[in-house]
């Protein structure tokens, strides 16, 4: 049997190896590494799973993809899970299960694993993707089934030369990526409990950011942000780029109490400055670009859409039928945003749009108004109607 595993270079993930040789009978594991911006050094880590046992340790930097067709496809849907979470975490599961299914159908593998717990949702998100993209294959997840607790983990890791954490491990759980970092567990597990300022890493506390404000234009084409301050970049720059924006001005905290989708509340902080900078502008630009009746149903498709993503049905029919109305909508929403960050704060400052469906002529209350007032009288006697005969029927008693 051979397996392709999820590799972190994480002690549970290293412990996984040796896990699945020895206990269940794996003869072979490769495993992959995915590069989706953590920020961490792939080459210890591509040794390291070598070390631990690996047959082949495959490395793949898949950021290019992770922000095209990840990101900015949740961005046209300004999907916030509980109107809060851009899905930071949630985006990159089913790209790594992609990875994760390629890499077996190369090499010939029966299975792919994982190395997720049972409470959460990101192994339903694997699991699940694993099944869309190839129904075949079987998933192992040897973390929600050994039943070992972390210093258990640790010990049977040292049997077969997993090196001990060097650093006193921290309290926290944390997933990181391009897109933003998500922290958990450890003194946050107590909602009462204030962060404190060592967990975060993207952006400064608005108390040490800038006291003068940073100007930034954000220029999209159909939904897809493609400039920052005139300057065309690919997507992986732009991120980089809008990240540091945000983050160095105190933009991007979120400190929420979530709904899992095991059911279970829980604590997380995430801190998401680039996206939520680009959601903010890319949503004003949706407001100056499609008719009200659009926007507004599209709130509702935006609320499915992120539900879709949190709840790992990334590959799925609604999904994908979804899909097809967002992109429609997305046809002409290009233009410019001016956004001022200051001080935790990101306040859109300007747009324009050659697709605007804003008419000064009409909206002005200056001489230039174009608009027949005259035509009101009988536009608001016929809206009014129903509520004019509702009214009167009270009050007759009926
Ligand atoms: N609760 C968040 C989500 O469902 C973040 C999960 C973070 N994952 C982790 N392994 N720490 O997307
Ligand atoms: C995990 O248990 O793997 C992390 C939390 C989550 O997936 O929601």
């Amino acid at each position: 049997k051979k397996v392709v595993l999820a590799y972190s270079g994480g002690v549970d993930t290293s412990v996984c190896i040796p896990y699945l040789k020895e206990e269940w009978g794996v003869e072979e594991v490769i495993t992959l590494a995915v590069d989706l911006g953590q920020g961490a050094e792939l080459e210890p880590v591509k040794q390291k799973a070598l070390d631990s046992g690996a047959s082949i340790s495959l490395v793949e930097n898949a950021q290019a993809s992770f922000v095209a067709d990840y990101a900015f496809p949740a961005l046209q849907a300004n999907a916030l899970y509980e109107n809060r979470y851009p899905l930071s975490t949630a985006i990159a599961r089913p790209l790594i299960a992609k990875l994760l299914v390629d890499a077996a159908e190369k090499y010939g593998a029966d299975a792919v694993a994982h190395g997720c717990t049972g409470k959460g949702n990101d192994q339903v998100r694997f699991d699940v993707s694993i099944a869309a993209l190839n129904p075949t294959l079987k998933v192992l997840t040897p973390a929600r089934e050994w039943g070992m607790s972390r210093e258990e983990t640790i010990a049977y890791g040292e049997r077969f030369g997993i090196p001990t954490p060097v650093k006193k491990s921290s309290p926290y759980s944390i997933d990181s990526n391009l897109l933003g970092r998500a922290v958990e567990a450890g003194p946050l597990e107590d909602p009462w409990t204030e962060p404190t300022e060592d967990i975060y890493t993207m952006t400064r506390s608005i108390a040490d950011a800038p006291n003068e404000p940073e100007y930034l234009e954000l220029g999209f084409e159909k939904g897809i942000p493609v400039t920052v301050n005139g300057e065309a970049l690919d997507p992986v720059t732009l991120m980089e780029r809008i990240n540091e924006a945000a983050g160095r001005n105190g933009i991007g905290r979120i400190d929420m109490i979530e709904n899992r989708l095991v059911g279970i509340k829980s604590r997380e902080i995430y801190e998401t400055p680039g996206l939520l900078v680009l959601i903010d502008a890319h949503r004003d630009l949706e407001s100056l670009t499609l008719t009200g009746d659009l926007t507004q149903y599209k709130q509702g498709i935006e609320q499915t859409y992120s539900q879709l993503i949190y709840n790992g049905l990334w590959y799925s029919p609604l999904k994908e039928a979804l899909d097809g109305f967002i992109q429609k909508t997305q046809e002409h929403v290009t233009g410019t945003v001016r956004l001022k960050l200051f001080k935790g704060n990101c306040a859109v400052a300007g747009r324009k749009s050659a697709n605007s469906l804003y008419s000064m002529d009409l909206a002005t209350y200056g001489a230039e108004d174009t608009f027949d007032h005259k035509a009101a009288e009988g536009f608001i006697y016929v809206w009014g109607m129903p509520t004019r005969v509702w009214s009167q029927k009270r009050r007759d008693g009926v």
